[in-house]
């Protein structure tokens, strides 16, 4: 994609300098504030934080009108909104004056004015059109001040924001936001969130888990606990993550038996996880489908956020009744991830087992390998060779 949906991409804090011989106060401040900054930015990198990927940072809904809205992802603070030609924008969440929040700030559509000494920045650049105490004699270059400012894209509903990593320049290109894909015109779509006190590193092995299903998510909709029985799984290695190969469902998980009984088909589920928080799920029966995607999505190093997504084509499975469900489970997990929480505070003996954590085992495999291909420039290692079947009892 262009940088940028509304705008080139702005730089992350000011940047006005000046020589050492004509060094003013008002710049060694601000390299002080720079020293600050690297300060945070190491702190930032040590957080366990996936940077340069696009992350769900807000509802579309949240931003209508001249409203700003907040959000925080990887510990940093952000202000959204929409310009008066519809495009979003996401600017950190501090004015590289004084360090107001931008949202206590006015947008008038185009530029948000910081609400402290009125510098106004262009909502899709984060560039400084104007400061308002700048009399005739003053050389400042207004232009060369920036806000931070991040890429921002709409797709199914949600905000995303390109996280690229502090302190780094944006590059050329960046790939396209994540889409949910779909196999018809017409769908119904739902969305469902919930926050979970954890480390994005639990609340993503939490959601790959296949062996809590019959312990926390026992309801007569979906499973009891006698329905355990041992399952064999094929997973295949994708770019960035893994594939459950495409195969028949659970067959102790009643929602499938019934839409192998409506169709008269049989049904397919292919599961796949990407890094660095990405689980779709995609469901088919003859020309019936349901599809989803389910983000967890690091707010601070303490707690996350699931962003569940689905849409179906099944005219029998009307939303209301589908996000009664949804709700209950995702609170069966979250509740689990609160309890968890507790148990997490005392900094425990951890252990992962074969063939139950083995997905938990790659994601950490996943995010050092490209943590390090990164950090040398040589290609990624894929911790798969190849397919491999998993057994576990679920
Ligand atoms: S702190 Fe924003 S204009 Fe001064
Ligand atoms: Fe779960």
């Amino acid at each position: 994609m262009r940088l940028g949906q509304c705008g080139p991409p702005g730089k992350a804090g000011p940047t006005e300098s000046g020589s050492e011989s004509t060094m003013s106060e008002a710049v060694r401040t601000m390299m002080r504030m720079d020293a600050e900054a690297a300060q945070e930015t190491a702190a930032q990198a040590n957080a366990g934080f996936l940077w340069d990927f696009w992350y769900p940072a807000v509802r579309s809904t949240e931003l209508a009108g001249q409203k700003l809205a907040t959000a925080m992802l990887l510990e940093v603070p952000l202000v959204l909104g929409r310009t008066s030609e519809g495009n979003v924008f996401a600017m950190r969440d501090s004015c590289p004056h004084r360090g107001m929040p931008l949202s206590y700030g006015r947008l008038d559509g185009k530029v948000v004015e910081c609400c402290y000494h009125g510098w106004r920045f262009d909502a899709c650049s984060g560039q400084c059109v104007e400061i308002p105490s700048l009399s005739s004699q003053d050389k400042l270059r207004v232009d060369r001040i920036f806000a931070g400012h991040y890429p921002c894209e709409e797709r199914d509903g949600y905000v995303w924001v390109y996280m690229n990593s502090p302190g780094s320049k944006l590059p050329e290109t960046i790939p396209a936001a994540p889409a949910l894909t779909v196999f018809s015109h017409k769908y119904k779509i739902t969305h469902l969130s919930c926050e979970l006190p954890s480390h994005i590193d639990h609340g993503i092995i939490g959601l790959m888990d296949p062996a809590h299903g019959p312990f926390v998510h026992q309801s007569w909709f979906w499973r009891k606990r006698a329905s355990i029985h041992e399952k064999a799984k094929q997973f295949e290695p994708i770019p960035n993550g893994f594939r459950m190969s495409p195969h028949s469902p659970s067959t102790n998980s009643a929602p499938y038996q019934l839409l192998q009984k409506i169709t008269g088909e049989p049904v397919t589920t292919t599961i796949d996880f990407v890094l660095p928080n990405i689980r779709t799920e995609e469901d088919r029966s003859g020309k019936l489908w349901f599809s989803s995607r389910a983000t967890v999505t690091p707010v601070r190093r303490d707690l996350c956020r699931i962003d569940f997504v689905a849409a179906w084509n099944l005219v029998f499975l009307p939303v209301t009744i589908f996000k009664m469900f949804g709700k209950a489970f995702l609170r069966q997990d979250q509740q689990t991830m609160i309890n968890q929480a507790e148990g997490l505070k005392h900094n425990p003996r951890l252990m992962l087992i074969d063939d139950a954590d083995r997905p938990a085992k790659w994601y950490f495999s996943l995010k050092a390998n490209l943590i390090e291909s990164r950090r040398t420039g040589a290609p990624m290692v894929h911790p798969m060779s190849g397919p491999v079947t998993l057994r576990w009892r679920s």
